[in-house]
């Protein structure tokens, strides 16, 4: 069983005691407090998986503490304790949605009970939660996870432009799911029966564009030792995806808004004409209409392209979309794995939660798929997450040899890693690192971290 964290609020110093002892003899670890102003401000900054309340303290009653894990975490049960005879808060509070109640004094084996009873119900949620919303958002579209609002709108524009032949424009940082959006509103889509056929600008020396789209006759140029199709007639009466559409040659621009216009393609040195229908998707990285006034984009291409744009939110601007990305991530790697798809704790999860993904979904893709190549156990904990550092430099420096890059990654890993061992308990992270506990925080907040 997994260690948890019991959050205990009490102001009988003896009770403290008591129940610390007790959630550590079952192996998981104690926070306590006094306070129901010191329980708000844990867990302002960290997640519990339990509460354990007393009702009746002086400075606020344990239905507020109920009311801020409420507030918090709708997930985390809590466990009111009573004092003989006023069952009748007891009862507000569950009304109120504590999980358990147990009135004082109590037996040592009757309170363990009750909260590996809170532990597996909880541990049940959270599974059930994953699954129920994991297959809503495989719902949403194919592959496409996603939970969040921004996701959401994407989806809803996907299912109401994929009908019609509307020229797609699909926009957004890379690796947040440009091509993956491609492929389903090709899928959905009247030309699913026929080709999606991918063309990546980028990847195409400017030169030999011109073939790889229109095609040429054997002898049109040197090389072309035989006659070939291009990309459009590939994709007749389906869809041609021109991925970073923005390295399109200027040159060749004129010709294929002539295609688009008209319909036809002419093959390179032939002077034969095809009818081609295709539906055109573009996706591009880089700001479109900056090439445009830059002059590099022609901008009667880009209106023809630009119909309907669909504009993917960076990952970083839809955060509640991350555990289930990881979830689905952890499966995808973890499945053909012989312990199984691995379970990550809390911590690594909110690591993932906060981090800023430059590269988005991809990133994250990349991290979990070598997270769980590295782990051997059945867990997966922050040290196996190789996360950058964000970067603070200007490009041209030279990030590798820099001392103090190099020094910044190394604190940073140490700092995660005292915090996993310490169940984010900072002031024994500190004890561990051997810094003050003041000078955690000032480097907890360095990091972004804090
Ligand atoms: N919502 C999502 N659900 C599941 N997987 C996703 C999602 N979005 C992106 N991915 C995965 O992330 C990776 C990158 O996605 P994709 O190639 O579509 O991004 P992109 O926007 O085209 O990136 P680039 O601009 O670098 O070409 C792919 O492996 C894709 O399967
Ligand atoms: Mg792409």
């Amino acid at each position: 069983m997994i260690a948890a964290t019991i959050l205990i609020v009490d102001d009988d110093e003896r009770h403290r005691q008591t129940l610390g002892i007790l959630v550590r003899s079952l192996g998981h670890q104690d926070v306590v407090v006094a306070d129901v102003a010191a329980a708000k401000a844990v867990l302002a900054q960290r997640d519990v998986d339990l509460v354990i309340s007393d009702l009746r303290m002086p400075g606020g009653s344990g239905l507020d503490v109920l009311d801020a894990v409420r507030r918090t975490s709708s997930e985390t049960p809590v466990i009111v304790l009573t004092a003989y005879g006023t069952v009748e808060t007891a009862v507000q509070a569950m009304q109120n949605g504590a999980f358990d109640y147990i009135q004082k004094p109590f037996e040592a084996v009757e309170m363990e009970l009750r909260i590996e009873r809170a532990l597996t119900v909880r541990r049940y949620r959270l599974e059930n939660d994953y699954l129920r919303e994991e297959s809503a958002a495989q719902q949403g579209l194919d592959e496409l996870i996603g939970v969040s609002p921004a996701i959401r709108r994407v989806f809803a524009l996907v299912q109401q432009v994929a009908p019609s032949d509307a020229s797609i424009l699909i926009t957004g940082e890379t690796g947040t799911g440009k091509e993956l959006v491609a492929h389903a509103i090709h899928r959905r889509s009247p030309r699913s029966e026929h080709l999606l056929v991918p063309v990546n600008l980028a990847a195409v020396p400017p030169d030999l564009v011109e073939s790889e789209l229109f095609g040429h006759v054997r002898g049109a140029f040197t090389g072309a030792i035989a006659e070939r199709a291009g990309k459009f007639e590939l994709a007749h009466e389906g869809t041609l995806f021109l991925d970073e559409i923005a390295d399109f040659p200027l040159a060749l621009q004129p010709k294929v808004l002539r295609v688009l216009q008209d319909g036809v393609v002419e093959r390179v040195g032939a002077n034969q004409r095809r009818a081609v229908d295709v539906r055109i998707i573009s996706a591009t990285s880089r700001e479109l209409g900056a090439a445009v006034t830059a002059g590099t984009f022609r901008s009667d291409l880009y209106y023809r392209l630009r119909v309907i744009q669909i504009e993917m939110p960076p990952l970083r601007e839809r955060r509640d979309d991350i555990r289930y990305l990881v979830a689905h991530f952890l499966r995808r790697f973890g499945g053909r794995r012989a312990g199984g798809v691995p379970k990550i704790t809390e911590p690594a999860l909110r690591l993932l939660e906060d981090y800023p993904w430059p590269g988005n979904v991809r990133e994250l893709e990349n991290v979990l798929e070598r997270a769980v190549v590295l782990c051997t156990r059945d867990t997966l904990t922050t040290e196996l997450l190789d996360l950058r550092p964000p970067d603070h430099h200007p490009p041209d420096d030279r990030p590798g040899l820099r001392l103090d890059d190099a020094l910044d990654k190394l604190e940073r890993e140490m700092i995660l890693r005292a915090l996993d061992e310490t169940k984010q308990v900072k002031v024994r992270a500190a004890r561990l690192l051997g810094v003050s506990e003041r000078s955690l925080w000032y480097k907890l907040r360095k990091h972004g971290l804090g």
